[in-house]
């Protein structure tokens, strides 16, 4: 039998009471981590501990957006499992879906202060814990394919997640002199409550729209996929990989739709 690829590891992860966050607490859990789910939705967030058992997984409630609240996360983690070694901020939101024309200008505010000024605040805390305690640690944000193209998401959300990436960039290079990895995963389109919900669909709706703009045909991407791309840049198997964008698209972002010469 191999070594569990997290075993002994102590991760955080935000959003991690639905879709994505909640698919990567089982793997790592699985893969012999302790986890903390940082979220607002308590009841999904009890669930989910209760579905994998307290003594692996504990919640502690966090809005990414109260700079307070992540830093109080970041310490419960310390004090429940006395280290923090991987940081999964995946919390986010899509934000208004206006065009520009009419654009939402406080919903565009709204959507900066989770997805790029929350992750902002988990980085700077768990990095603050991370050097203090000389934690070789692996962050691991969560981007989108709207990150590399225009059109692929609504205003606020495309704004936010290009955001984003320049802020891991900027991040690992700072965090490099620690030996702190930061890296970040670009999704294509998965049915979660966040896409079901703003389009008012079906998961089998979002899977449909999903896989007939996909490049990669024949399979359906789901929310278990993001978290093997995340347990990989969480594990010691990434150990030389920072300031990388990973895809997880079948090629999307790299392939114009417009044009086949095939
Ligand atoms: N579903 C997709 O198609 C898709 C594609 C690309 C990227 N993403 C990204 O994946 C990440 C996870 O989304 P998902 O699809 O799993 O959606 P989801 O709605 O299932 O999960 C998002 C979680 O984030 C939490 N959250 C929202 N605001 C928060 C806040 N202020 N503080 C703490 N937690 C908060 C929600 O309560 C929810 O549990 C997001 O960053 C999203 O932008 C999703």
């Amino acid at each position: 039998m191999s070594k569990p690829r997290l075993e002994g590891k102590v991760a955080l992860v935000t959003g991690a009471a639905s879709g994505i966050g909640k698919e990567a607490v089982r793997l790592f859990a699985e893969n012999g981590a302790f986890v903390v789910v940082a979220d607002v939705q308590d009841e999904l967030a009890h669930q989910v501990v209760a579905s994998i058992g307290s003594e692996k997984v504990t919640y502690h409630h966090c809005d990414v957006r109260d700079e307070k609240q992540v830093e109080e996360t970041v310490s419960y983690t310390l004090e429940k499992y006395g280290s923090l070694d991987v940081l999964f901020s995946n919390a986010g939101i899509i934000g208004p879906l206006t065009g520009i024309l009419e654009f939402d200008i406080e919903g565009f505010d709204n959507t900066m202060a989770t997805n790029v000024r929350g992750v902002a605040a988990t980085i700077k805390h768990a990095a603050r814990a991370m050097v203090a305690r000389k934690i070789r640690g692996s962050i691991i944000c969560t981007t989108s394919v709207a990150a590399s193209l225009g059109g692929a998401g609504p205003h606020a959300y495309t704004t936010s997640k290009h955001a984003l990436v320049g802020l891991v960039r900027s991040a690992c290079s700072e965090l490099g002199a620690y030996g702190i990895r930061v890296n970040c995963i670009s999704p294509f389109g998965i049915a979660t409550p966040l896409s079901c919900t703003a389009y008012n669909l079906e998961p089998s709706e979002v899977e449909a729209n999903s896989c007939a703009l996909s490049n990669l045909k024949g399979i359906v991407l789901k929310a278990s996929h993001i978290a093997e791309a995340a347990l990989f840049l969480a594990s010691d198997e990434s150990a030389y990989i920072s300031g990388h964008n990973l895809a997880v698209d079948g090629g999307f972002t790299v392939v114009n739709h417009s044009f086949s010469a095939f």
